[in-house]
C-alpha cells in the first residue's frame, strides 16, 4: 500500500525504477537493492545505498510531513531498507478493508478485457468423477480471480455429447433399458446413463457383436437417421439434467455452452488452409497430418484417410470461431494433463497457420486425482463419482456439527454441512500446485486443524462469535497506535499483502498461493488469540483489536469466496 510512495521518494532523489523486495522482518517492510545503479553511477552498490539513504534523510529533515508514513530508513550493505510507521499502516489498511469490504483485493489489471475460461467439459453418458471435481474447482477459482482482477470472464464448457460413448449407451438402452426413465427408476439422469454405459462394457466383453451394433448406431447417428437422433436426444437430455443438478450443487454456472454435436464436422476449411500454407501435408493413404516434428512435437493427423475429422480438428475450429466471434484477450483451457500433448499440438498448429491470437491460448493443466484406496479408473467402472463424494463430504461435516451442537435444527445443520463439506473438498482440490497429482483424503480434508478449508472457515467463524459476544457492535478504530504486539503487527502486514496475493494468483493461475495465504492468515490469527485478549481489555485497546479482527474476517471471507468456498458465521 505504501510501496508506490517508496517508488516516488526514490525517484525524487534520482533512483528510477527500483526493485522492491521483501526483507527479513527485523530489517523493515521494503528493501531496495542498488546493484542496478552501479554501472551508471560508477560506484559500488554499498556506497550508493549509503548515499541515497543520506539524501532521503536530508529530504526528511526538510519536509518531515512527507515522511510521516515511514518510521525508519537505513542502509545495509547494498540495500536500502524502509520501515513503515506501523500505526499509520494499521489505520490505513483496516479502514480501507472496512470501507471496500467485498471489493478489498480487487484490481484493474484486466482493464475490462474479455477472457474465456473453458472448464469442466464433460463427456455425456458418463457421470462426473473426482477429476471433474478438481477441474470444476480450478475453473471456478480461476474465473473468480480473473474477474476480481478486472477481466470480463466468460465461463464456457464444451459438451462432448456425441460419439462412441453415446452410441454404446444407446445400444444398452435398447437392449436393457426396458423403457425406463431416470424418473421412473428414481435415478439422476447422468447416473442412469452411466449405468447403461457400464452395462454395455460388461456385456460387450462376453458378446463382441455389441461393439458392431454400437458402430452401426454411430453411423446411423452420423447419417442423421430420425429414430436414432430421437433416441439420442432423449438420452442426452437426461444426462444434461443430471449434470445441471451437479453444477447446481457445486454452485457452478456457465455463460456459454459448446456442443460437439453441432461442431464435429467443422474444421475442414482450416485443414485446406493448413495444406495451402504448408503447415499440413497429405500422407500416402490420403490422410492429412500437421507436420510438427521440426518443433520437437510429434506430427498430428487432422483428417483421416476416409475424410472424417478428429478431436483436434474440431478444437482448431472452435478456437478460431471463439476469437472471431468475440473480442477475446485470452482463452484458458482447464483440462487434465493427459491432454498436454493435444494442446501443445493445437496451439503450435494455430501459431504456424499464422493466427496471431494463438499465443493467447493457455492450457491450465492439472494432475490426476486419486483416493487413498486405489487409483480411479472409469473404464472398469471403479469411478469415484462426484455426486457421491459431495454427499459423503456433507454427511461427514454434518456429523461433526451435530456432535458439537446436538440441538441444532435440521435446516441449519444442512446449511452448515454443505458449507463445510464442500468447502473442505474445494480447498483440498486447490491447495496444491495443479501440476501435482493429488491424493484426496476425505477425513483429512475436513479436519478443523491442518491445511484445510474448515480450518480457515473456523478462523472466520470464531471472529464472528467474538462479535456476537460483543452484541454485534462493530467499533471504529480510534487508536491504531495501540496495536503494537508482534502478533498484531504481523496480522496488519498480512492484510496489506492480500491485494498483491490476489494479483499474483491471477497472473500465474497460482490458486494455491491464495490458499497458503489464507492458511497463514488463519494461523496468525490463532497466534494473536494466544497472546492478546480481545474483550476483557481497556476500551480503546479492545476497539482497536476488534477493528483489526473485523478486517481479518473480511479478508478471510473474500479469499474463501474467490476460491468458491462459503464462510459460515458458525460452525
Ligand atoms: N471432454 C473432454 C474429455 O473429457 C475434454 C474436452 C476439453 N476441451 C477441449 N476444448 N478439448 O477428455
Amino acid at each position: 500500500m505504501f510501496k508506490q510512495k517508496v517508488v516516488e521518494l526514490l525517484a525524487a532523489v534520482g533512483f528510477q525504477h527500483p526493485l522492491l523486495e521483501k526483507p527479513d522482518l527485523q530489517f523493515g517492510d521494503v528493501a531496495v537493492p542498488c546493484f542496478s545503479l552501479a554501472k551508471e553511477w560508477k560506484k559500488a552498490p554499498q556506497q550508493i545505498a549509503i548515499e541515497i539513504t543520506e539524501k532521503l534523510r536530508s529530504k526528511q529533515q526538510a519536509e518531515p510531513k512527507q515522511f510521516k508514513w515511514l518510521s525508519e530508513i537505513n542502509s545495509a550493505g547494498a540495500y536500502i531498507n524502509f520501515k513503515y510507521n506501523q500505526s499509520l499502516v494499521a489505520n490505513e489498511v483496516i479502514t480501507t478493508i472496512r470501507t471496500q469490504k467485498k471489493k478489498y483485493g480487487y484490481n484493474q489489471e484486466g482493464n475490462n478485457k474479455t477472457v474465456m475460461v473453458e472448464f469442466s467439459s464433460p463427456n455425456t453418458g458418463k457421470p462426473m468423477h473426482l477429476g471433474h471435481v478438481r477441474n470444476n474447482c480450478l475453473g471456478r477459482a480461476v474465473s473468480n480471480l480473473l474477474s476480481a482482477s478486472g477481466y470480463r470472464v466468460l465461463r464456457a464448457s464444451l459438451m462432448n455429447d456425441r460419439g462412441a460413448h453415446m452410441a454404446k449407451a444407446m445400444v444398452a438402452y435398447q437392449h436393457w433399458g426396458e423403457r425406463k426413465t431416470p424418473a421412473s427408476s428414481g435415478k439422476k439422469g447422468d447416473h442412469f446413463l452411466g449405468e447403461l454405459y457400464v452395462k454395455f462394457k460388461q456385456e460387450a466383453e462376453k458378446n463382441p457383436i455389441l461393439e458392431e451394433e454400437a458402430a452401426t448406431m454411430l453411423r446411423a447417428w452420423e447419417a442423421e437417421d430420425k429414430k436414432t437422433i430421437a433416441l439420442w436426444k432423449k438420452l442426452l437430455s437426461w444426462c444434461v439434467n443430471g449434470f445441471n443438478q451437479t453444477y447446481k450443487e457445486m454452485g457452478i454456472k456457465f455463460d456459454v455452452l459448446y456442443w460437439e454435436s453441432k461442431l464435429w464436422k467443422q474444421g475442414a476449411e482450416l485443414v485446406d488452409l493448413g495444406l495451402q500454407k504448408g503447415v499440413m501435408e497429405k500422407l500416402e493413404d490420403g490422410a492429412i497430418t500437421a507436420t510438427l516434428e521440426q518443433y520437437s512435437i510429434p506430427d498430428k493427423v487432422v483428417r483421416r484417410s476416409d475424410g472424417t475429422s478428429l478431436y483436434i480438428t474440431q478444437d482448431l475450429y472452435v478456437a478460431k470461431s471463439r476469437f472471431d466471434e468475440r473480442n477475446l484477450d485470452r482463452i484458458v483451457y482447464v483440462v487434465a494433463c493427459e491432454q498436454d500433448l493435444h494442446f501443445k499440438q493445437l496451439f503450435k498448429i494455430l501459431e504456424l497457420m499464422g493466427f496471431t491470437w494463438a499465443k493467447k491460448c493457455y492450457h491450465l493443466s492439472y494432475g490426476m486425482v486419486a483416493l487413498p484406496d486405489g487409483v480411479m479408473k472409469s473404464r472398469e467402472g471403479r469411478v469415484v463419482d462426484a455426486d457421491d463424494l459431495m454427499k459423503e463430504m456433507q454427511d461427514l461435516a454434518k456429523k461433526e456439527v451435530s456432535r458439537r451442537y446436538p440441538d441444532i435444527s435440521e435446516e441449519e445443520l444442512t446449511l452448515r454441512g454443505r458449507a463445510i463439506g464442500l468447502g473442505a473438498l474445494t480447498f483440498f482440490m486447490l491447495r496444491l500446485d495443479p501440476v501435482k497429482e493429488l491424493m484426496y483424503d476425505p477425513k483429512a480434508s475436513i479436519s478443523f486443524e491442518g491445511e484445510t478449508g474448515p480450518y480457515v472457515q473456523y478462523s472466520h467463524a470464531r471472529i464472528c462469535s467474538i462479535f456476537e459476544k460483543h452484541e454485534g457492535k462493530i467499533p471504529k478504530i480510534k487508536k491504531p497506535e495501540l496495536l503494537t504486539h508482534q502478533t498484531e503487527t504481523a496480522l496488519v502486514t498480512l492484510l496489506t499483502e492480500y491485494p498483491a496475493i490476489v494479483l499474483a494468483s491471477t497472473k500465474q493461475y497460482d490458486i494455491h498461493t491464495l490458499c497458503h495465504y489464507l492458511l497463514q492468515l488463519a494461523t496468525e490469527t490463532n497466534a494473536f488469540y494466544g497472546s492478546c485478549q480481545v474483550l476483557n481489555v481497556e476500551a480503546n485497546l479492545r476497539d482497536a483489536r476488534l477493528a483489526l479482527l473485523d478486517a481479518v474476517r473480511i479478508v478471510l471471507k473474500n479469499g474463501l469466496g474467490l476460491l468458491g468456498i462459503e464462510a459460515p458465521q458458525r460452525m
